[in-house]
């Protein structure tokens, strides 16, 4: 008899807090895609994430569609793989709480997000913007991932998952499987285009700084062009030409060419050309998804269908887990 191979268990999510950037699409969201080939996976909107931000309701319900829509338009087929809306499939929010009372508030004061957010909207720090690596650990937990395909910025988060399950599972034995992250080579880390020592976000109060992924082409082009670079007039990737490096990172995960490839092919020619080109190679990446996410939003109906059956089987594989772990704490079981 032939033996099964079990594929790997691969989980993310992306919050809709805005329409995804070019940084978004290179470090996360185009590799999700080819991941989808190879692994059994569940990829998600992370909604109660996003609350950690005030949000405009009307805003946000379109946004938790858009994103929605995004991961099909990317590739994802909603038959294959789990694509799920995080608040749709409530034991993320019920593992998240008892996670909570095993993460220690020394690890979580730590997080380098937590710290830059609550600057940057120090009128709303609030508990849940605190403790959000714990529910990114449900998240993850849940589903007993064994992959979790992220950018550079969520290394500490996934960090601090693995330890949360290593935690548990030293009390009550094996519950979680602990986690490994899987990054991208480029584009991992996408700067902002306005000021290139800070990672590209689509949260940016500068529209200069990030792409977004439904910008139109001539949108694109004006961004790039504008996009700070230096006065070397030379196309090398090197310390302290953090814009150009940023341009060629874009440029390598956009066409695939590696740093050398790009110093030849820019050898002698000046930011000018290159950033046209930088800016054509992300029209052209953007164009197949921009044209699919056009036709499907109009398409509600289907969403909502995709959404529906899909939270009921994030909601059951899920459940076993959630079980498990409250089986193992003690909490009480019926007997009939
Ligand atoms: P979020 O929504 O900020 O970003 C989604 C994904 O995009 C990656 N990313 C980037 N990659 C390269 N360059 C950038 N400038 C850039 N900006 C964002 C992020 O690393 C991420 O992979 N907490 C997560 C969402 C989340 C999650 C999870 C992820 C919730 N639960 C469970 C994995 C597993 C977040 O805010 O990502």
């Amino acid at each position: 008899m032939e033996e099964q191979v079990k594929k790997k268990k691969v989980l993310s999510l992306i919050q809709p807090s805005g329409t995804p950037t070019l940084g978004n699409y290179l470090g996360a969201l185009k590799n999700w895609n080819e991941i989808a080939e190879e692994y059994d996976c569940a990829f998600g909107v992370a909604d109660l994430h996003a609350i950690t931000v005030r949000q405009d309701p009307a805003k946000f319900r379109e946004q938790i569609r858009n994103m929605y829509a995004l991961l099909i338009a990317i590739g994802l087929d909603p038959e294959k793989n789990i694509l799920f809306v995080q608040s749709q499939v409530p034991t993320h929010a019920q593992l998240a709480w008892i996670l909570d009372c095993y993460t220690q508030f020394g690890e979580m004061s730590r997080m380098t997000q937590f710290k830059d957010k609550s600057k940057t909207h120090a009128d709303n720090v609030n508990v849940g913007l605190f403790a959000y690596p714990a529910l990114m650990a449900a998240d993850i937990l849940l589903y007993q991932a064994d992959l979790v395909p992220v950018g550079a910025d969520q290394k500490q988060h996934l960090e601090i998952a693995r330890d949360i399950a290593d935690r548990f599972n030293g009390i009550y034995g094996q519950t979680f499987t602990s986690p490994e992250p899987l990054f991208v080579k480029e584009g991992a880390r996408v700067m902002s285009l306005a000021d290139p020592t800070k990672k590209m976000s689509k949260s940016d109060a500068n529209p200069k700084g990030f792409i977004s992924m439904l910008d139109t082409p001539d949108v694109i082009m004006k961004k790039f062009k504008s996009a700070v670079t230096d006065s070397d007039a030379c196309v090398k990737y090197a310390e302290g030409k953090d814009g150009v490096n940023n341009l060629m990172s874009i440029y390598s995960a956009c066409t695939g060419k590696s740093y050398d490839a790009i110093e030849a092919e820019f050898a002698g020619k000046g930011y000018g050309d290159f950033k046209v080109a930088v800016a054509e190679a992300a029209i052209e990446e953007l164009r197949p998804v921009q044209d699919k996410f056009n036709q499907l939003i109009n398409e509600r109906a289907y969403l909502e269908d995709c959404m529906k059956q899909n939270a009921e089987i994030a909601t059951k594989i899920s459940q076993r887990t959630l079980d498990k772990a409250m089986k193992k704490i003690g909490f009480y079981q019926f007997k009939g």
